[in-house]
């Protein structure tokens, strides 16, 4: 019999959010009534004129073939919108649309890397990268610990810059950092971002920069792009998507801005050898979000912090589930080493799936197997919920410590 697939890691295992939410959907068949803290995505619907402008691109005959890279009015707008509120300045033909930030970062990845090159993964990294670069024949990738020890100021600047040196080698030839981060919540301030750049100045790397959550700050964190900094603009590719921003993670909506030098390869090969392009009425949409009221974008993001500070009152008065404040995304990443007892993360995440609270394991996010993924993209009466179940658990009559 011919092989059906190729031999790879990718294609045999369930990804740690599809194991989770497959147990939890047993215990709701047997009638358990699970919070639900461990999916990404927005608990908001789009906001109507977003939806409204998809019907009349739809009627006004928006429906066929366009140009692979993106319909020239969205990626005008997004260029404007780049050098407005990111001060990226660009050509509209740098700017390519595509099927979300997750299409974008799986063509960077088929574009940069030849097989044997290797991409150093700020840690902790969003869950679906290792598997993305696992379709990357021959493509490398290592973890560098970075945000949580930022968060903590344990590891200042120079020495985020000193620990990205002792990790390249010869076959390095980029780096991938998401700020706003997920599952941490860090947001990397200028000081950092100047860090990294530094020594992709320094050694001629280029830098794959996620910026999916870059509207859900909180507080007074700002988002700074590290394409702005000097020297970086040719050297970086910035990822965005209307995912998060705008509770569109199902239309499949994203973009990315790139030096000239990939004008060529991203659009008008890599788009038209994939999807041939997003379908274009939602481009049109996607101009409607851009260009349209952003009070519900405030509105979803005022929701996040409230959930976030939320859960930390609930926690108060335990000591097993200990986490830094993110500023930004819609994540907790919490240290749970106190509640193991020399279990696994895995164990942690079944014993609170009995609580009725469903997360992720922390080594879901790389070589972090003392912590969880929280999140905050569900009701707020289910965030309080899942924080006094947990503080029952860890601080009541009986409690585990
Ligand atoms: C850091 C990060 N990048 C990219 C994505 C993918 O976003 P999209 O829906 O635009 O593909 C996600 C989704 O959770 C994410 O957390």
């Amino acid at each position: 019999m011919p092989r059906l697939v190729a031999d790879r890691e990718v294609f045999r295992r369930a990804s740690d959010l599809a194991q989770v939410m497959a147990a939890a959907a047993v215990r709701e068949a047997d009638g358990q009534h699970i919070l639900h803290l461990e999916r990404g995505e927005p608990d908001f619907d789009t906001p109507p004129h977003i939806v409204e402008a998809l019907a009349v691109a739809v009627r006004a005959g928006e429906t066929h073939y366009a140009n692979p890279g993106g319909v020239l009015p969205l990626r005008v707008a997004l260029a404007e919108k780049l050098s407005l509120e990111n001060g990226i300045s660009c050509h509209p033909e740098d700017v390519v649309i595509t099927a979300g930030a997750t299409h974008a970062l799986s063509l960077l990845f088929q574009a940069l890397l030849s097989p044997g090159d290797e991409i150093l993964l700020l840690s902790p990294y969003w869950m679906m990268l290792p598997r993305m670069l696992g379709l990357v024949e021959g493509a490398r990738w290592r973890a560098v610990p970075a945000y949580l020890d930022l968060m903590d100021e344990s590891l200042a600047p120079a020495g985020l810059a000193a620990r990205l040196r002792a990790s390249l080698r010869s076959e390095t030839r980029g780096i991938y950092l998401n700020t706003p981060n997920n599952p941490t919540g860090a947001v990397l301030t200028l000081e950092q971002l100047e860090a990294v750049a530094e020594v992709a100045r320094e050694h001629d790397l280029w830098v794959v920069s996620d910026e999916s959550y870059e509207n859900l700050l909180f507080d007074k964190a700002s988002h700074v792009s590290i394409a702005t900094l000097p020297g970086m603009s040719a050297r970086t590719m910035t990822v965005f998507s209307f995912s998060k921003t705008y509770a569109m993670t199902g239309w499949r909506l994203g973009y990315v801005v790139s030096p000239p030098a990939l004008r060529p390869v991203l659009g008008p090969t890599l788009c038209a050898l994939t999807t041939y392009g997003v379908f274009p009425a939602v481009q049109i949409a996607g101009l409607a979000a851009l260009r349209g009221p952003h009070t519900a974008v405030d509105t979803m993001r005022r929701a996040y912090q409230a959930r976030r500070d939320a859960l930390f009152a609930g926690l108060e008065g335990q000591h097993a589930i200990r986490a830094p404040k993110p500023a930004g995304a819609f994540y907790v990443f919490a240290d749970v080493s106190a509640a193991l007892e020399r279990r696994t993360t895995w164990d942690l995440v079944r014993e609170w799936l009995q609580l009725g609270v469903a997360v992720l394991p922390g080594t879901a996010f790389g070589p972090f197997p003392e912590y969880v993924r929280i999140s905050l993209a569900t009701r707020k009466e289910d965030v309080v919920e899942a924080a006094r179940r947990l503080r029952e658990h860890y601080a009541g009559p009986g409690a585990k410590k």
